[in-house]
């Protein structure tokens, strides 16, 4: 018999899974080897938008943010139906009905420090970083502090941490919860 109200687990870790955190803190990264590990599909929330709309900082230029908010809600409610490992872009959760979702579903926020994102951001296009890099990286992420703060059932350092430690730690501590 089905039982539609049980999530699907692997390893004891429920599906979905869910990575937030800032720019460069290594939610594809990890989300890929954590699929791997779990054997799940692994879903990058910007590389479907940028599947169906064109690259990310075309859309930026072109049509704006706010544009852009709307295609990766639209992006992330879909994704958010699968189990799946899902990464999200690092503003998705300033989408009110995608907090709403969150607080159902295990969600694991990565950190990082400043000096570590700074070697990962560099020769990247993300749009909101094309002015003032680091510092303004640095100022997305207080602004957005307590929004990952409040969704997170797990936060983990990615700083100097190898991925594979990383994995461990999500699953180590996500196995058996909810
Ligand atoms: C954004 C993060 C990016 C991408 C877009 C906007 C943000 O994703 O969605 O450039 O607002 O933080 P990553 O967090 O994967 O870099």
């Amino acid at each position: 018999m089905p039982r539609p109200n049980v999530p699907d687990r692997r390893d004891g870790v429920p599906l979905p899974v869910v990575l937030i955190g800032a720019m460069g803190a290594g939610k594809s990264r990890v989300g890929q080897r954590l699929a791997a590990t779990l054997g799940a599909p692994f879903v990058d929330t910007d590389a479907r938008i940028a599947d169906r709309y064109g690259p990310i900082d075309e859309i930026f230029t072109r049509e704006g943010e706010e544009y852009f908010r709307i295609v990766e809600r639209e992006v992330v409610a879909d994704a958010l139906r699968e189990e799946a490992v899902i990464s999200l872009g690092g503003g998705a959760v300033l989408h009110p009905e995608t907090r709403e979702d969150l607080a159902d579903l295990p969600v694991v926020w990565l950190q990082v420090s400043p000096k570590a994102v700074a070697p990962r951001l560099s020769g990247g296009n993300r749009p909101l970083l094309a002015e003032g890099g680091l510092e303004t990286w640095k100022a997305i992420l207080e602004a957005r502090r307590p929004i990952y703060e409040a969704l997170a059932d797990l936060a983990i350092d990615t700083s100097r941490r190898p991925v594979a430690r990383i994995v461990d730690d999500i699953t180590g501590q996500l196995g058996g919860t909810r």
